[in-house]
């Protein structure tokens, strides 16, 4: 195997890239609709793989990722492996990295994820595993496990396929910002949004180990090929940076540009920031739909720093939309249409307006009064993510239910769990708490990962954050029967990054909404990664509304977890006034035992929507919740 340097061959992967997407991606990108067909493929090619290298009586190597993103593909390895007969028999892997400090049977250590989601229900021989180890020793001894995890691979034959995911600081294993091209197996630290990222994980930020094992970059670009997935909205961006900008330490998956077999493997929200979908004009020649104006002309708004009422031809031609004046229009009529475009998806009322001329607004004003079902995954998410527009549902009349799929249980702090079992001991319910939690609540004092997911444990966490969201909602108005936890099982039985969805989830799910035939509907997750709560919410929703149509043919998505909408992917504008937005705030304040809440983060989204839309030209509000319409028959 030669340097990865010497084998590089960019300018002739540049080429197959070339006619497609142009100047603008260095690395090839492969999008598929949904992750789930993606995994799919990546599975196909390690089936491939395997089943070929088994022909020839040889070993297949494979380098393995951890987090959530390769769940989908092990799931599916897995499903080959017991329906298709798939053996692993001749498959060595190497893990790409591993937390310091931690036990194998940490519930966060990489080496019982592996175990978990792929390597016991497989027939992997034992041996073949390796994962890099960072416990407990000198720093010499360190180096010298790494050096040897480096030997390891070589005599291996070097890795054929190695998966990665990539990590918002854009690592590739734990190779974070400042990480040399050149880099080997080595002990790392991990970067601050590394570290913030793994919060809920490890149920606070100062939980997160502070350092970690990793292939180094070197390591990595010597594999024969690469297969870099990424799912969600949250990796659009580095994404976008790893594929586009020039290569550099600060986001060292862009390094996979030198490598001549490396491909990035893409759900549509991943990679919904690269050039050829988030400015498609700028790449091809494309038919222009009115979205697409508003999209590209609120864009060339943004880069010439004018509003949309002052944009000249010269704007158009010179942000590269020359050939929408050419279609026989001027500036002037493609301004005022989409500053109308823009100004009609302002309203104060989200469950549209009685008696009003209705045919610009956004939601229809009958029936009047509504039913509203607001979805969150998590019982805070409708909260954070649309507050205000509940407060002003509740006001206008509409008859709202707030339904939390989840319990949240995982999000709450042990030390908020830790104070209520103390407040339970003051008021004499010691036998009670020693019956229920036994040798849990030591445990949890100590800081033991795994009594965090005892289910006693969990239902008092889910207990407190229960009560938090009733008093939060009751600061907008919404008493507590309208409240509905479906405390999904999925949810119960899993932990983050690894949720198995069954019938039981659909079934509750589509039950529920059943019974409350809503006719208006605000659900969020729908660009979130498949595997979060958010996003397996959302799954469940859809998959719900398609086997129970709602009588009404479009939903409201709103963002609670993920970047907030664009000006241009907004179809409904609930503009908050300083006093709506002080009441948001106060309820969110009666929210304090959620590990990492976006509470101010949101209220600043908030604010950053309605100053998009005013450097847009159009009027100036304090604040703004922002919707997405989603048709029913698109679900
Ligand atoms: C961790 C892992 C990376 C992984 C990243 C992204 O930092 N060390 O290998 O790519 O997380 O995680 P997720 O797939 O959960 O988004």
């Amino acid at each position: 195997m030669g340097h990865p340097l010497q084998r590089c061959w960019k300018d002739c992967a540049w080429q197959t890239v070339g006619d497609m997407h142009d100047r603008y991606e260095k690395i090839p990108v492969q999008v598929y609709p949904e992750a789930g067909e993606a995994a799919c493929r990546v599975a196909v090619e390690i089936a491939s793989l395997i089943r070929s290298r088994q022909e020839e009586g040889r070993d297949a190597v494979l380098g393995l990722a951890t987090g959530s993103t390769p769940i989908p593909l092990y799931r599916e390895l897995i499903r080959l492996h017991r329906e298709e007969g798939l053996s692993f028999s001749n498959v060595t892997t190497f893990n790409l990295d591993e937390y310091s400090g931690l036990d194998a049977n940490h519930p966060e250590s990489y080496t019982r994820f592996m175990r978990e989601q792929l390597f016991d229900h497989v027939d992997i021989g034992e041996g073949r595993t390796n994962i890099p180890n960072a416990s407990g020793d000198s720093a010499e001894e360190l180096e010298n496990k790494c050096a040897a995890y480096e030997q390891k691979i070589l005599d291996a034959g070097g890795i054929d396929i190695q998966l990665l995911g990539i990590g918002r600081s854009g690592h590739i294993g734990f190779n974070e910002p400042g990480s040399p091209v050149t880099s080997r197996t080595r002990v790392v630290t991990l970067d601050r949004i590394t570290r913030l990222d793994a919060s809920a994980d490890f149920q606070g930020f100062h939980n997160v180990p502070r350092t970690a094992v990793t292939m180094g970059v070197g390591t990595i670009l010597e594999a024969d090929k690469v297969f870099l997935l990424a799912w969600g909205k949250g990796k659009a961006d580095v994404v976008r940076i790893a594929v586009e900008e020039p290569e550099s330490e600060v986001v060292t998956a862009s390094f996979l540009q030198r490598h001549f077999n490396a491909e990035f493997v893409l759900d549509e929200a991943a990679a919904g920031d690269l050039t050829r979908l988030r400015y498609p004009w700028l790449v091809d020649s494309i038919s222009w739909t009115r979205r697409m104006k508003r999209r590209a002309i609120s864009w060339a708004s943004g880069k010439t720093e004018k509003p949309i009422l002052k944009l000249v031809d010269d704007d158009y031609n010179e942000s590269g939309l020359g050939d929408l004046i050419a279609e026989g229009e001027n500036s002037y009529s493609l301004n005022i249409a989409t500053f109308n475009d823009f100004q009609h998806t302002i309203t104060g009322w989200p469950g549209g307006k009685p008696d009003a001329n209705e045919e610009t607004r956004p939601e229809k004003s009958t029936p009047h009064p509504k039913h509203a079902v607001i979805f969150s995954a998590e019982p805070q998410d409708a909260l954070v993510g649309m507050g205000a527009t509940i407060n002003r549902l509740k006001e206008q009349g509409h008859h709202v239910t707030l339904v939390a799929l989840t319990s949240g249980n995982l999000r709450v702090r042990d030390e908020e769990a830790l104070k209520l079992i103390r407040c339970l001991k003051t008021v004499g319910q010691s036998e009670q708490i020693s019956h229920q939690l036994g040798d849990h609540v030591e445990r949890l004092q100590v800081g033991d990962a795994e009594a965090a997911l005892n289910p006693e444990v969990r239902k008092l966490k889910s207990a407190i954050l229960r009560a938090e969201v009733v008093d939060s909602a009751s600061a907008l108005g919404i008493d507590e029967d309208a409240l509905q936890f479906l405390d999904l099982p999925f949810y119960e039985s899993g932990r983050f990054r690894q949720f198995h969805v069954t019938d039981a989830d659909h079934e509750a799910v589509a039950k529920l909404l059943e019974t409350l035939n809503p006719n208006l509907v605000f659900v969020a997750g729908s660009v979130a990664d498949p595997m979060s709560p958010q996003g397996i919410a959302f799954q469940l929703v859809a998959a719900a509304i398609r086997k129970f149509p709602i009588t009404t043919d479009h939903i409201w998505c709103y963002r609670h977890r993920e970047e907030a909408l664009k000006p241009y992917e907004i179809d409904m504008s609930v503009p908050i006034s300083p006093v709506q937005h002080e009441l948001k705030g106060n309820a969110l304040q009666r929210l304090r035992a959620v590990v990492d809440l976006r509470n101010e983060e949101s209220l600043n989204d908030d604010r950053s929507v309605a100053a998009a839309y005013d450097e847009l030209g159009l009027a100036e509000y304090e604040a703004m919740e922002v919707f997405q319409r989603v048709k029913v028959e698109k679900l």
